[in-house]
């Protein structure tokens, strides 16, 4: 029996396959139960399927299996209750369960960036293939997830090939997933593409069985998700290829916003400008203080260093620019607060100390609470180190960001965090902030500054209320 294709593309039909457990559905697991991993388990549960979470650390699994999720993401906390109620999700620390329990296999460890360069670490990769191909006793079919260097695959299935005996028959794939922290409910649900790397019809049909659930939501709301099947290579460089063009996109726009600086242009007005064009389009044009966060700042660099492992270095050296103008907005921000406070810079940059400022905003992007690689905690701690004395205050990301960088203070709220500031730095677009009633706390500061670096507030109504106020890329 053959199955045809949800889409529309002339593609060839994936053959039926029956799951090693022998259940209707392949039985799924997720290794890694950080944003990636937990939010996937609990969305695939959503979606029918029955799951186990693996993870190394305890008290991840620990809190998972009390319905407490680990990471703020809007949605997440009732899917997570309602499945482990449904008896369809469970979280486990034993990696011989959890090989006994799946067919279809996501490894959905981190990669972050090496310690000693600008290429991948796949430590966690390697480990827990490993682990999971020692336990394994029947067929089942290992799929990466995790964001890796193109070539990763192969050697995947080569580590496995090493681990289990041949007469298991364990087959590889690659499938990467394109979240984003803030929507990853949705992203999951209802994914814009789905993007498998396979080397055999069973490992297509298994795959395709385990996004069935994914195919069934879209024809019941009359949608359709595009399936791209390739070879391990695509699939792997979908993946840093997509984040690569957006990082180019934010610092394209960030570029001009430079130039704009220079010649009094205003970028958010540009932006909207060419956003008209529809080969353009206005999303991933906002012009601020650049990208942060776990995936886009390392997947470029990761991109480069492979790409030169390769022989290619040359066609991604444009991708060392984009780092470098986003790296140069954080520092931009560092000036206009030294020019609103009428300090001057040396050599070292200017000197802030006997200032006090006000951050409103630590995590990467809002919606999160997530601050690895955060540009508004990077540009906090830049204030400080020129000596002033820093106040923060974010609405998700407090306890994450005081153990990434305890020398700053925090605050319980905006209106303990800009009391008696002279200078007030907007630095993540949460709502609150954008909110905020530029009259009431301008009675709280001592001098109406604001450094507005996502230019996400209304410049009028805070120039109204006797503000001094400077965004990014404006007059
Ligand atoms: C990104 C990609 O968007 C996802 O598709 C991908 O799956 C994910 O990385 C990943 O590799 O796992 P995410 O890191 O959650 O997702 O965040 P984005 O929404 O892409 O934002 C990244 C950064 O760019 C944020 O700091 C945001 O503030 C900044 N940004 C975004 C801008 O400065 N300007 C924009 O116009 C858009």
């Amino acid at each position: 029996m053959t199955i045809p294709y949800p889409n529309t593309q002339p593609v060839p039909a994936i053959a039926a396959v029956t799951p090693p457990s022998g259940a209707s559905r392949p039985r799924v697991t997720f290794l890694g139960t950080g944003y990636l991993g937990a939010t996937y388990a609990i969305c695939y549960a959503e979606l029918g399927y029955e799951v186990l979470g693996f993870d190394v650390d305890a008290d991840k699994i620990a809190k998972l299996n009390a319905g407490e999720v680990p990471i703020h993401e809007p949605g997440l906390d009732e899917l997570l209750r309602r499945n482990l109620a449904a008896g369809r999700l469970r979280f486990s620390t034993d990696i011989a369960e959890t090989a006994a329990f799946g067919d279809v296999h996501f490894i959905c460890v981190g990669t972050p960036q090496r310690a000693d360069g600008m290429g991948a670490d796949l430590s966690y990769v390697e480990a827990s293939v490993t682990s999971l191909a020692q336990h394994l006793t029947r067929k089942a079919l290992i799929v990466g997830k995790s964001t890796v260097p193109v070539g990763t695959a192969e050697w995947v299935e080569q580590l496995v090939g090493k681990h289990t005996p041949a007469d298991l028959g364990v087959e590889v794939a690659w499938s990467p997933e394109f979240l984003q922290e803030g929507f990853a409910v949705d992203d999951v649900l209802r994914p814009n593409r789905i993007v498998v790397g396979v080397k055999s019809e069973w490992a297509n049909g298994m795959l395709y069985a385990a996004h069935k659930g994914v195919f069934d939501l879209a024809a019941t709301e009359d949608r359709e998700v595009p399936l791209v099947v390739t070879d391990f290579a695509t699939a792997e460089l979908v993946k840093v290829a997509a984040n690569a063009f957006l990082a180019t996109k934010i610092s394209f726009i960030n570029a001009m916003a430079e130039v704009c600086e220079a010649s009094s242009g205003d970028v958010t007005q540009l932006a909207r400008a060419i956003g008209y064009d529809p080969r353009i389009g206005n999303r991933f044009l906002q012009a601020g203080l650049g990208f942060g966060g776990a995936c886009l700042p390392k997947d470029i660099r990761a991109f480069q260093a492979r790409a030169q492992e390769l022989g290619a270095g040359e066609a991604l050296r444009f991708l060392h620019e984009v780092d470098l103008i986003n790296l140069r907005r954080r520092t931009r921000v560092l000036q206009l607060a030294a020019d609103l406070l009428g300090r001057r810079s040396g050599p070292a940059g200017p000197d802030l100390s006997g200032t006090r400022i006000a951050v409103l905003g630590a995590t990467f992007k809002p919606n999160t609470d997530d601050v690895r690689d955060a540009p508004a905690l990077a540009v906090a701690a830049l204030l400080h180190k020129a000596g002033a004395d820093v106040h923060v205050y974010d609405p998700q990301g407090m306890d994450n960001a005081r153990r990434a960088v305890p020398e700053l203070s925090y605050e319980a709220d905006i209106a303990e965090a800009v009391t008696g500031a002279d200078l007030v730095c907007v630095l993540t677009e949460w709502a609150d902030f954008r909110n905020a009633d530029p009259g009431l706390l301008g009675d709280l500061v001592a001098g109406r500054r604001v450094v507005d670096a996502r230019n996400c507030l209304d410049s009028a109504l805070w120039t109204q209320a006797g503000w001094e106020y400077r965004g990014m890329g404006r007059p």
